[in-house]
């Protein structure tokens, strides 16, 4: 996908700011995050399911870990609203992109059904003061939850309306200190074929998955690190147990079932640009004006619903993108 030029001269309007309580909330968060935090947040031994046994959050999900089951559902963070109807959680989780385990949308759920993503770790290194390996359990019961109704865009031309749970991926970047040489941020997903079918059987792609942003853009208030969906920790259809979320870009960008982060200086390879470097660009902001070599991107299939409406410059998010630099 061709890239796209960024408009500058947006403005953040007021009604479109986080509301004070969540901001200050956050803040406080990391001032008492502190050095102590890291500590807390960091795996070892020991750091195994801190809340007992598994539970169920809803009918025909993975037993979830206690802990994170007490976080959910997350307040609401009301300055995200929607111009379309939530999509139901049963269409969703039954309409997904995860080639790790099969190219078949419908089939994702049942083949990711018995992929253990518990216990699991996050591990950040590169251009950081401070890198460290993060335990899951922790950083769900540690970090600063919320409840977002973002709408999600995919390259392929349909779209969805999605309540993530999550926290700003900045208030993990900021945990870790990117050093001043830090310009961009680079995700790298799971690789265990024996688990994952499509692994196994498309070994033609270059596995594991692997997305970059710019650290502004990683650094945006919308920029999520979503750990659950529809007021309960995140299916591994949806990527468990922890994703990235950035509602401006088109779907590719999300990578699911984040293992790694790594600060570079220099701008990182991704899997879809690697893979047809004609069709997918490392920026892939949404953008209705630019065609998809194969298709337009002018308009979108809403899932689970006969409408298909025009599709938004940015998703609909270019005001609150006031500022960004890449
Ligand atoms: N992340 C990984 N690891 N593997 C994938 O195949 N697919 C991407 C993205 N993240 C993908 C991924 C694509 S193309 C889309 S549209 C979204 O995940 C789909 O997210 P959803 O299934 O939760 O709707």
């Amino acid at each position: 996908m061709p890239s796209i030029r960024k408009n500058r001269p947006w403005r953040l309007p007021e009604s479109a700011a986080t509301p004070e309580a969540v901001h200050l909330g956050r803040r406080r968060f990391l001032k008492a995050a502190g050095l102590g935090a890291l500590g807390t947040l960091i795996g070892g031994a020991g750091c195994g399911d801190p809340g007992g046994g598994p539970t169920r959050a809803g009918a025909g999900l993975s037993p979830f870990p206690r802990a994170w089951t007490g976080r959910y559902p997350a307040p609401r963070n009301e300055a995200y609203t929607l111009d379309r109807p939530l999509t139901g959680e049963a269409v969703a989780g039954r309409y997904n992109n995860f080639y790790e385990f099969t190219t078949v949308k419908e089939r994702v759920a049942e083949l990711a059904s018995r992929f253990p993503f518990h216990p699991w770790t996050v591990d950040v290194s590169g251009r950081v003061r401070r890198p460290a390996v993060f335990d899951i359990d922790r950083l769900v019961v540690s970090m600063p939850l919320e409840e977002r109704l973002y709408r999600h865009r995919c390259v392929e031309a349909w779209a969805m309306a999605v309540p993530w749970t999550g926290f700003p991926f900045k208030a993990l970047l900021d945990l870790v200190e990117p050093l001043g040489s830090a310009r961009y941020v680079r995700l790298v997903s799971f690789h265990r074929p024996e688990l994952a079918p499509g692994q196994a059987r498309q070994p033609w792609y270059p596995w594991p998955y692997y997305e970059a942003l710019t650290l502004a853009e990683a650094s945006h208030e919308l920029t999520l690190l979503a750990t659950g969906v529809y007021g309960h920790p995140l299916p591994m259809q949806h990527g468990a147990p922890i994703r990235l979320v950035v509602p401006w870009k088109y779907g590719f960008k999300s990578i699911k079932s984040i293992v790694r982060i790594e600060l570079t200086e220099r701008k990182p390879a991704t899997f879809w640009n690697d893979v047809a470097p004609l069709e997918y660009g490392f920026e892939a902001d949404v953008d209705p004006s630019v065609p998809h070599p194969r298709w337009s991107q002018a308009r979108e299939r809403l899932i689970g619903t006969d409408l298909v409406v025009p599709t938004l410059p940015y998703n609909g998010y270019a005001e609150l993108l006031a500022g960004l630099t890449s």
